[in-house]
């Protein structure tokens, strides 16, 4: 498993993340599966959230950790506040981030986290108090560094010229089906079609300027949780090249499909989220795949771009 050292932030932590979104459907003994596995295949990075089951998953991932003979100093624990589901409302203000960490610190029974997100932007967020409850979490050692998720350059510029720490991972979505992170890059002023329309004020080059690891959620999907393209019928250019590349270096589509953002030189960590141990180990040989220059686009152009 490739490793990377996150500027300003976590050192050596794996190129492909363990998300644990789905993780509450499954049983405590399925759970510390899924965690083995995704160790076993090189995984030390594993992601939450408060939203993922209403806290569910912290709770599950919890009790099976026990069971995996893993240590905590061995891996990296992440998690995200901020979205607040049961109040149809998203809330970064001091009082919320801080009783979010307690509670989610109590769910995984650990005593720090090793990075925390803001999870979507609130619109009302004052950066002010972002920054007061940073500085509490770093100076009481429940957070180690600090994130944002989904949001745009500015309000990243915004909390920035506030809060003291650096900003050192922004997670944003990205697969071959939703590259809009890519595409406005490729078509920019072309009026023939909406691929060109800046959605994310140009995020991803922001980050790579502002030395923010991106980390692309839902690899595999189609739409926001439309289900995987593997394999789907409605995507047949886009599966035969990943079979044709899948067969040439004896991996899985699947994992061809998370190489192919590995291979950009914005070095991402990609958050798989399948709960299957052995869809875990194939996805995981996407680090060992080498993608030249050709096969990208080629895949990138199956997924139904072209070139202006
Ligand atoms: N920041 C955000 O706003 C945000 C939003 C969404 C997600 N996330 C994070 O991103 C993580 C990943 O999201 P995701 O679960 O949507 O990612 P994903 O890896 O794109 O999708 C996983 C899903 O695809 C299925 N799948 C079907 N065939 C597969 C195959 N051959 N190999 C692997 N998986 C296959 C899995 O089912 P099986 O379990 O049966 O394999 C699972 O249901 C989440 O756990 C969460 O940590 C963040």
């Amino acid at each position: 498993m490739k490793k990377l050292n996150i500027k300003n932030g976590p050192q050596n932590v794996s190129a492909v993340i363990q998300g644990c979104m789905r993780m509450p459907e499954h049983s405590r003994e399925d759970a510390a599966k899924v965690i083995r596995a995704a160790y076993d295949a090189g995984v030390n990075f594993f992601d939450h959230a408060t939203c993922y089951g209403y806290g569910e998953a912290e709770v599950r991932f919890a009790e099976a950790f026990p069971l995996t003979g893993i240590k905590r100093e061995d891996i990296f624990i992440q998690s995200k506040c901020g979205i607040c589901p049961e109040r149809g409302e998203f809330d970064w203000t001091r009082e919320n981030i801080l009783s979010s960490v307690d509670a989610i610190l109590g769910r995984l029974k650990t005593d720090y986290l090793d990075t925390l997100l803001l999870h979507r932007p609130d619109l009302l967020f004052e950066p002010e108090e972002v920054a007061e409850a940073f500085d509490t979490l770093e100076k009481s050692g429940k957070v180690r560094w600090f994130g944002v998720s989904n949001t745009m350059p500015m309000q990243t510029e915004l909390l920035k010229r506030y809060v003291k720490q650096p900003l050192v991972i922004n997670q944003l979505q990205l697969s071959l089906e939703q590259s809009q992170l890519i595409d406005q890059g490729l078509y920019m002023n072309n009026k023939t079609t909406d691929m060109s329309v800046s959605r994310d004020g140009s995020a991803l080059d922001y980050c790579r300027l502002n030395d923010i690891t991106i980390q692309a959620w839902s690899p595999l999907q189609k739409g926001m949780f439309g289900g995987t393209f593997i394999d789907d019928p409605e995507y047949p250019e886009l599966n035969k090249v990943l079979g044709e590349l899948a067969e040439r270096e004896g991996v899985t589509k699947a994992a061809v499909a998370v190489a192919w953002i590995l291979r950009h030189p914005a070095k991402m960590q990609v958050i798989i989220g399948t709960m299957d141990p052995a869809h875990i180990r194939e996805t995981c040989q996407a680090s060992d795949v080498e993608l030249s220059h050709n096969d990208w686009y080629r895949l990138y152009l199956s997924s139904g771009k072209f070139l202006p």
